[in-house]
């Protein structure tokens, strides 16, 4: 973004969770170059928390706030530069179209939308202003993710011709998924979307390359009112708030009992409506939670990806075959809920270990910089690419635009219609980039 010796200007479009991460380093680590200048959301309680927090915190001036209906008044008064869409992904695309309309660039967090008719008015509207979207894949700069583009490119097993991916969601986190927006798959495109967004990023990045046919089976086998029947549940709620069933629950979360979760969800119902707290076996969850995925991608390598969401544990297994040997990468992440907890927790990788075995020859483990921060260490990096772009050289080009972010989600929009139909799916009829 050319500003001409001038700060850049950002507002900000869904101030829940995830806006927090940006909102904070805005206001404080990148207050030399970028100035924030408005909020806008549906829940004037929460922007009202976050102008507290950037006070508390930092004794930042409040920033204006707008509601969701005056986003354009917004634009104009403002005059930001970059609009951060960090809103629920259902409503990205509507705000990534109008703010190139309105000539502001955009950083959009993933999944950068939902299914193949929004990611078509993405890709005529940026083509139409010529204006520049990022999408925030933070974990393209876990340095543990960014190693295996690193060993790939470097041809350390040769020429790679399979992966084999499974992505473990456990009971805390996997679970909160099935409480909120995610459970409704109009809202999120299912976890194949929104949150296989990432994983099916990493393959196009790790290996330069995007998804050309897809095959999917995808269920609802554990979440779910008819599933937790089946088990001989017998005490039922609607949501944890109030209810005495959800008392004791492993599944339940009290958001009485956690100050960040009061202040930004409890208390902001009454201006949005948004119940954070539903219980995960209710009866009207479109999404699964059981998936699996077939993929040949352009370059000829296929992968078999697995994605359960009610495991004992969280983090992944990963499995790439080449002409030269064989990697190996393992990880176990950190329980957490979203806001339930500091930020640098979210995602925070436990342990990892990446081991290549060469075809002939002693295997042996990888050496990794390890960094603190959300997602693997990948949040500190990704915001320092991000609000002081250009600062360093990026050898392994990170920085992901609008291609990028459609081509991550074409696996996961390919997977829904494969499960819906029983029939692969060609990518390439989805969209005309
Ligand atoms: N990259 C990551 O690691 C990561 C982690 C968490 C969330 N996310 C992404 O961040 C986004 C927000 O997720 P979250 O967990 O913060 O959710 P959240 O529910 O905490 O926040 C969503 C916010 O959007 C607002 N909103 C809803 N409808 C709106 C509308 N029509 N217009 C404007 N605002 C509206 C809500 O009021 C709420 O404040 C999602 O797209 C999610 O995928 C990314």
């Amino acid at each position: 973004m050319e500003t001409n010796g001038k700060k850049v200007r950002y507002a900000q479009v869904g101030v829940g969770g995830r806006a927090r991460m940006y909102y904070e380093a805005l206001c404080s680590t990148y207050t030399d170059s970028c100035e924030l200048v408005g909020f806008c959301d549906q829940s004037q309680t929460r922007m009202d928390y976050a102008n507290r927090m950037i006070k508390e915190k930092f004794d930042h001036e409040p920033i204006p706030t707008y509601n969701y209906l005056d986003f354009e008044t917004m634009v104009q008064t403002e005059k930001p530069d970059v609009i951060i869409v960090t809103s629920v992904d259902r409503t990205h695309d509507e705000y990534i179209v109008k703010s190139m309309e309105l000539g502001c660039d955009v950083v959009t967090e993933k999944p950068i939308t939902t299914d193949e008719r929004k990611a078509q008015r993405i890709i005529d509207a940026q083509k139409k202003t010529g204006r520049h979207i990022r999408v925030a894949f933070n974990y393209r700069y876990a340095p543990h993710h960014t190693k295996i583009r690193e060993l790939i490119r470097d041809g350390v097993i040769g020429d790679v011709f399979s992966v084999h991916f499974e992505w473990l969601l456990n009971t805390v986190h996997g679970a909160d998924y099935y409480r909120r927006w995610h459970r409704n798959k109009a809202n999120s495109g299912g976890l194949l979307v929104h949150k296989a967004t990432h994983h099916f990023d990493l393959v196009n990045f790790w290996l330069g390359t995007e998804p050309d046919t897809v095959f999917a089976f995808g269920d609802l086998n554990f979440y779910g009112k008819q599933n937790a029947e089946k088990r001989g549940v017998k005490d039922f709620y609607y949501r944890c708030h109030g209810s005495e069933a959800a008392k004791g629950d492993h599944f339940a979360i009290d958001m009485d009992n956690n100050p960040t979760l009061k202040a930004m969800y409890l208390d902001a119902e009454k201006d949005s409506g948004y119940i954070r707290d539903r219980s995960v076996f209710g009866d009207d969850i479109s999404i699964e939670d059981t998936m699996a995925v077939l993929v040949r991608y352009k370059n000829n390598v296929m992968m078999s990806y697995s994605l359960n969401s009610y495991l004992p544990w969280e983090g992944f297994n990963v499995m790439i075959n080449g002409s030269k040997g064989r990697i190996e990468y393992h990880a176990v992440e950190r329980p957490y809920i979203n806001a339930g907890g500091d930020k640098k927790n979210e995602g925070a990788t436990k342990t990892y270990e990446i081991k290549v075995y060469p075809m002939i020859g002693e295997p042996y483990i990888v050496p990794i910089k390890k960094i603190e921060g959300g997602h693997g260490g990948g949040d500190p990096v990704m915001l320092e690419d991000l609000f002081h772009p250009g600062a360093q050289e990026d050898e392994f080009h990170r920085a992901a635009d609008h291609v990028d972010g459609i081509k991550s989600i074409l696996t996961g929009v390919a997977a829904n219609k494969s499960i819906a139909s029983g029939m692969p799916i060609k990518v390439g009829t989805l969209v005309n980039f």
